[in-house]
């Protein structure tokens, strides 16, 4: 595996990370917990230490998989995990509220089974809430010892600026693939200037990259990936296959070719990759053994952006 500085730290992360948004089962095809379990233990074992998680990801199911399985190896693994999107019946909101913030911590902290998380972040901006009040609950839960770095997902440019005048926000969160490049557009080029760590989701389009799916899958209307993940639908789906259709003419199998295009770029600091099992686990960060080339890195760029 390789390795970078945590923004501002010595501490190291992986230059790949483990997303378990599968973990959660719901909505996302169901997973085998045993399944995800080992999918950890595999991760680590190659050497992977940034694991990504959050409650809403099967109501704190992935949070509870990824505590057990980290449980003998605490020192080793870089926890991140999120607060923010709250689920109420059937209905999922936003809330970042300090009451809301200060209850989710509690959860997450026995689900992982962890005194303190290593990375906390924001999962969703809510409109709602003044973000400087979310960050000086934030703060406080740092000053407590329940956190030890701070972050934020989707969060655009005017917000992140907003929230960076208030406390440390080391770490941005976002979607950035072959297949959604919005974020190089302004998000990226201000990060790198800031030294604000980039996560980047969705490095694989949520398995459409992989180029598994010669048509289009059948998911079910609610599955998360056909919802969250546009390129599951309508003329999108068509234009991926071109994309990947010359992507494949690199000869890199398509899973790592993805992995490496993102964490090969300037300003990224880590790219997730979700996996379901070990056999994934071990497909995606294999590609941790190879780059791109520059001449690769330069012919990729120059495809018609999606
Ligand atoms: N902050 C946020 O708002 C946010 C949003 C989205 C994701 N995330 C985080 O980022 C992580 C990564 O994103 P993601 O999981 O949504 O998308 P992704 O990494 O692009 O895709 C993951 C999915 O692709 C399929 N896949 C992975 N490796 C494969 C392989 N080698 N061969 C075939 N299929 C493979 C698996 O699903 P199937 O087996 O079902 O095809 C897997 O769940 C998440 O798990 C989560 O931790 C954060």
């Amino acid at each position: 595996m390789k390795y970078v500085n945590f923004p501002g730290t010595e501490e190291k992360v992986s230059v790949l990370g483990l997303g378990t948004w599968v973990f959660g089962a719901e909505n996302w095809g169901g997973a085998d917990e045993q399944q995800s379990f080992l999918a950890v233990e595999k991760a680590m074992e190659l050497g992977v230490n940034f694991i990504d998680t959050a409650p809403f990801y099967g109501n704190g199911l992935a949070e509870k998989i990824v505590g057990r399985a980290i449980k003998k190896c605490r020192d080793k693994a870089f926890i991140a995990t999120k607060c923010g999107l709250i689920r109420e019946g059937g209905w999922v909101s936003h809330n970042l509220s300090p009451e809301s913030i200060s209850r989710e911590i509690e959860l997450s902290r026995q689900r992982l089974l962890v005194d303190e998380v290593d990375l906390y972040l924001c999962h969703w901006p809510d409109p709602a809430v003044a973000i400087e009040d979310t960050v000086e609950a934030l703060l406080k839960l740092q000053k407590q010892k329940k956190v030890r770095h701070l972050g934020v997902c989707n969060f655009d440019l005017n917000l992140l600026k907003k929230a960076l005048r208030v406390g440390p926000i080391k770490v941005l969160q976002v979607q950035y693939s072959l297949l959604e490049r919005e974020t190089e557009k302004e998000l990226l080029p201000f990060c790198l200037e800031k030294g604000i760590g980039v996560m980047a989701y969705g490095v694989m389009g949520g398995g459409i990259l992989t180029g598994k799916y010669l048509e289009k899958p059948q998911l079910a209307k609610k599955d998360a990936r056909r919802m969250f993940y546009a390129f599951y639908q309508g003329e999108k789906f068509e234009k991926s296959q071109k994309l990947i259709h010359r992507l494949q003419g690199l000869g890199h199998p398509l899973n790592q070719l993805a992995l490496n295009w993102v964490r090969q770029q300037p300003g990224i600091m880590t790219a997730l990759a979700g996996c379901r099992n070990v056999a994934q686990v071990a497909e995606n960060f294999g590609a941790i053994d190879w780059d791109l080339s520059s001449d690769e890195l330069e012919r990729i760029g120059e495809l018609e952006k999606f």
